[in-house]
């Protein structure tokens, strides 16, 4: 889950990021809008790794009381929202992202998948507490091909203090 590979790409990701700002200081607006899709993908890109390096730690502590009655509330039990997650994020077809998300104006914790790497926010109005990279890159050097038991595993590396952060954050 670790490994140079992955920041070597997320580097990529913000390398193109100030590539396309570039074009946005010489004010060269044609140019801006033919690369929006790319701003998108490598903006995402960024965003979600940076979020994804958060939520994992080997000590990652427990989920505060708060996100733990949350879950209870919206999924009836912690084990139910880990299996809704896990099995929306291997059943993203190709490459993108499961996510626990929460949902401001519902007031409610939801699960959501992206496709490639849209950012969680931006798309779907969540904001993202937790999430499951499922791009081939980021488990086939330890797990080959077999996504289900990488997103199986991420819970026992999951950064519960950094995601109850999130949740406690969301709620203001
Ligand atoms: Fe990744």
């Amino acid at each position: 889950m670790f490994n140079l590979n992955l920041f070597a790409i997320h580097s990529m990701y913000i390398y193109r990021i100030s590539l396309i700002c570039i074009f946005y200081v010489k004010g060269d607006i044609d140019t801006i809008i033919n690369l929006a899709p790319a701003l998108k993908f490598n903006g995402g890109g960024h965003i979600n790794h940076t979020i994804f390096w958060q939520n994992l730690s080997p000590n990652g502590g427990k989920p505060s009381d708060a996100l733990t009655k949350a879950v209870e509330k919206d999924f009836g039990s912690w084990e139910n929202m880990k299996n809704q997650l896990a099995n929306s994020s291997v059943a993203v077809q190709g490459s993108g992202w499961g996510w626990l998300g929460y949902n401001k104006q519902m007031k409610k914790l939801q699960i959501a998948t992206c496709q490639n790497q849209d950012p969680l926010q931006a798309t779907t109005g969540l904001v993202p507490l937790f999430g499951i990279d499922v791009w081939e890159h980021a488990y086939y050097l330890q797990y080959k091909n077999v996504r289900a038991d990488y997103v199986k595993a991420i819970f026992d590396v999951a950064n519960w203090n950094d995601v109850s952060a999130r949740f406690e954050k969301a709620l203001k």
